[in-house]
Parts: C-alpha cells; structure tokens; sequence
C-alpha cells in the first residue's frame, strides 16, 4: 500500500521505516530539513537499536523516502500523524499546536476515501473535533494510538502486542478498519488482539496505560519511603510481591524515578482534561504519582550530600548517565540530567558521561561537563552517582575497578542496579533507594 506518515520523530521515523519494512511504499514527510535529510541518506536522526538497518533497507529499495513536501502525500491510502504533542509551556495540559499544523497542511492533499490515522497521543475529543474536519475532504479519521517503548520502538512497531483503532460509526468505521487491518497485516496474520473501538476509547486506551504504567512506578518507589524510614529493602518487597501474577514484577523497578517525552507529559495532560471535563478527582491519584516521582530526584540528590558528608561544595560527582533510560538518546525530561543539575546547582563539580545522549543533554545544559569516556568520567571522582542503567555502568563496571579509578568512595545507586555487598566489600559506603 502506499502510505505517508507526517512526523518524523520518534514515533514517525521508526514508523515509516517499520511499515517499509513490511513491504509498503511509505513517504516520511517532517517539517525538519535537517531531519529530512539525515533520514533521506539512510540515517537516523536519533538513536535507536535497530533503525539504522531498517532506513538503509527501506531507503535502498525505494519503498521508503522522506521529504519535507507535504504534497508528497497526496496519492497515499492511509496518512499516519505522528507528530509530537509536549506539555504546554504553561500548564500541564497538551499542547495540540503541531497536531492542528499537520492537519492544516495535510487536508488540501486528501482524497475522497483516504483514510487518516492519528497516532499522536491528544486529550480525549480531540479526534472527534478532527474527524469532522477530515470529513469535507471526503476522506475518513480513525485513530491508532502508539504504544512503542523507545529502545524496543522497531520491535514494538512490527510485533506490537495490541492494535487499537478507534473509528467512526457505522459503514465508513468498518471500511476504514479493515484498511488498517490490511496496513498491519503481518501483525493481524499471527493473530495479535486488533481492538476496534469509538474515538474517546481509542484516545483514552493510551493515557490510560501510561497512567498505569507511572503510577505501577510511583507505587513501588512510595513503597521505597516507607522502606527508608523502617529498614526494609524496596527490591526484595518488589520481588516478593511481584511473584503474584496480578501484580508481576515488571515496571517495579524502584529508583530515581520515570521520565522521558510520554510518562510524565502524559500524566499531567489526563489529569488536565480530567479536569476540564468535570472530573478532576477521578484522576487525582496522578498528582501524586508525578509528586512521588519527583521526590525520587530530590532523594538521590540528598543521598549523594549526606555520602559526602553534608555538602557537595567543591566536590567532584560523577554521574553515570545522560538519557531518561537506557537503549535511548532521548534526555526529555531525564532524571539522570535533573540530578546532574541540580548537584552542579549546589556547587558540584559535575561530570556526566553517556553512551549515546551527550550530544542532546549539551543542547539542553551546556552548563554541564561532559565526558565520552566512563573511564575518564570516574577519574578523581569523589562520589559515583549511577541514574542510566546501561549496561557500560551496571554489569560491565566491578566496583574494584571504579574504587581505582576515584578518589572517594560513595556510591549512589539511583536505579538498584548494583549488588550493595560486592560494593561495600570493596571499601565503597553504598546507598541505594529504598535499601537499607
Ligand atoms: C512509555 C510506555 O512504556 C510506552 O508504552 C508508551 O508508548 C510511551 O511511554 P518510554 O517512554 O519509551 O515508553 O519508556 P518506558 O520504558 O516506559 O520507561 C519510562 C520511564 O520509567 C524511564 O525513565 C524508566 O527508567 C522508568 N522506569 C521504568 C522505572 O523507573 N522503573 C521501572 O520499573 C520501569
């Protein structure tokens, strides 16, 4: 099928490249010369595992071209947009700005039976309003949100574990369901759940998991205060508790907290639509999760002043990790970088190293000191403080060779990742979070 996919971000890069992937004809189209251009040579603009491969393929076989023509999507069966919905700059709600400017753009190049899917994440009433304005081009909306994780973003779009598509009523609905159906037909072949729905369903299915998924956090990162103050260990009670299946253990990972351009912009957009529908008490629960969550930063930073004796002033802090998780480059609203802040904003002095999201966290704190090297990072350090899991700083580093390497011995471990015996054996004064 010919396809074109407006937004060329995240979401729409790994998109675009993932349905060339699978044998459609696809246009890219992004307001972003630079990004346009990387992407035409077969690059991508960001990291992530596996894209790389699947740009060079879709860009060498000619199914797969980006452009910042808009017009180019005129021809195309299905029109996927994905473009990207931050938090307002003032106040928690959603700012729609981008989603308004493609649909503006794209309307004069629809055709009569065209279908137009929305996969941006938008307050719930967005589609409807959208879907009337789809409907003059003789084309129809259907939305079908996104649940990709970044890191996994290939795989997720090509084996997602569930299709959502939210359609109008009636006749029009179904044809452009099965348009959808023919899109993913790998997916719907080996049978994953395709879940047709109305709009609001549809829009609610993806704030709703990720209002889940933040609030499984905060949950077990709350448990984690209450394990300060008592002596518990929060990964132990995580292990245990996660051994029920209704509960599972994954996404119980207590530590610096959530990040990153969808949980927490995600939160705070619901709990504002919330409230401008009348129902702000029905998601109250999500200002706390997000307080819970911030106070999580606050801690690792109050544990890297109490390891070194009450003050940071003058002292040398590594800081292990850039990106708001690992397998990412994406330093949106990163934890890792908050605490890197704030610490220098307390008289550190702050070295923060990352396999891959130097280069975006400069662009945001050029304040900062940045080093490649975890090696050269760790040099002369007086405390260690871990807040990105990769591997580079978890399995692959022995607290012997960091303890010959800094000139201190604190370790903040802002992710649990470190087995707190091997640490302390080797002469290093270990906190973790929610450990005793
Ligand atoms: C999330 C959703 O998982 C995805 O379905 C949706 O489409 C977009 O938002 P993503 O932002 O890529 O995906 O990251 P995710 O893997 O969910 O992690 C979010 C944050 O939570 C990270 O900062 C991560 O470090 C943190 N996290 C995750 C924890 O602190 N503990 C955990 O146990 C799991």
């Amino acid at each position: 099928m010919r396809l074109s996919v407006i937004g060329c971000g995240y979401l729409g890069a790994v998109h675009a490249a993932a349905m060339a992937s699978i044998g459609h004809e696809v246009v890219g189209i992004d307001i972003d010369p630079g990004k346009v251009a990387a992407l035409s040579r077969g690059e991508a603009p960001f990291f992530e595992p596996r894209l790389p491969e699947l740009l060079e393929e879709g860009v060498g076989s000619g199914r797969l071209a980006f452009t910042t023509d808009i017009s180019a999507a005129a021809g195309a069966a299905v029109h996927f947009v994905g473009v990207g919905t931050p938090q307002q700059q003032s106040g928690h709600a959603a700012d729609l700005s981008h989603v308004d400017e493609a649909f503006d753009s794209l309307l004069p190049h629809l055709r009569p039976g065209d279908v137009v899917a929305g996969k941006s994440t938008v307050p719930v009433g967005t589609a409807a309003d959208l879907a009337e304005r789809v409907a003059t081009t003789g084309a129809t909306l259907v939305w079908n949100p996104e649940f990709l994780r970044e890191g996994w973003a290939v795989q997720d779009t090509i084996d997602p574990d569930r299709l959502v598509v939210g359609v109008p009523e009636g006749d029009e609905g179904e044809r452009a369901a099965g348009i959808l159906r023919e899109v993913y037909h790998p997916a719907v072949a080996k049978g994953t759940p395709f879940i047709i729905t109305d709009f609001a369903t549809a829009e609610l299915v993806k704030v709703a998991a990720n209002a889940f998924l933040a609030t499984k956090i905060s949950f077990i990162n709350a448990m984690a205060e209450i394990a300060e103050v008592t002596g518990a260990d929060v990964t132990l009670l995580a292990d245990a508790i996660g051994h029920d299946v209704r509960i599972g253990r994954r996404f119980l990972g207590a530590g610096i907290g959530f990040g990153g351009g969808c949980l927490p912009k995600d939160i705070r957009a619901f709990a504002a639509r919330a409230e401008e529908l009348g129902r702000r008490e029905s998601v109250s629960f999500l200002r706390e999760v997000d307080a819970i969550n911030l106070r999580r930063r606050d801690r690792a930073v109050q544990l890297v002043i109490d390891g070194l004796g009450g003050s940071v002033f003058g002292k040398r802090v590594a800081v292990l990790g850039a990106a708001f998780k690992p397998f990412s480059d994406d330093v949106r609203d990163s934890p890792a970088l908050d605490a890197a802040v704030r610490l220098r904003g307390l008289g550190a002095d702050v070295v923060v190293t990352d396999p891959q999201a130097i280069e975006n966290a400069r662009r945001l704190h050029p304040q900062l000191t940045y080093i490649a090297d975890r090696d050269e990072a760790l040099r002369d350090a007086d405390a260690v403080l871990l807040v990105t899991e990769w591997d580079e700083y978890r399995r692959q580093l022995t607290p012997e060779h960091a303890a010959s390497l800094t000139r201190g011995r604190v370790v903040v471990d802002g992710r649990n990742s470190y087995d707190p015996k091997a640490w302390r054996a080797a002469g290093w004064t270990y906190f973790g979070m929610g450990r005793p």
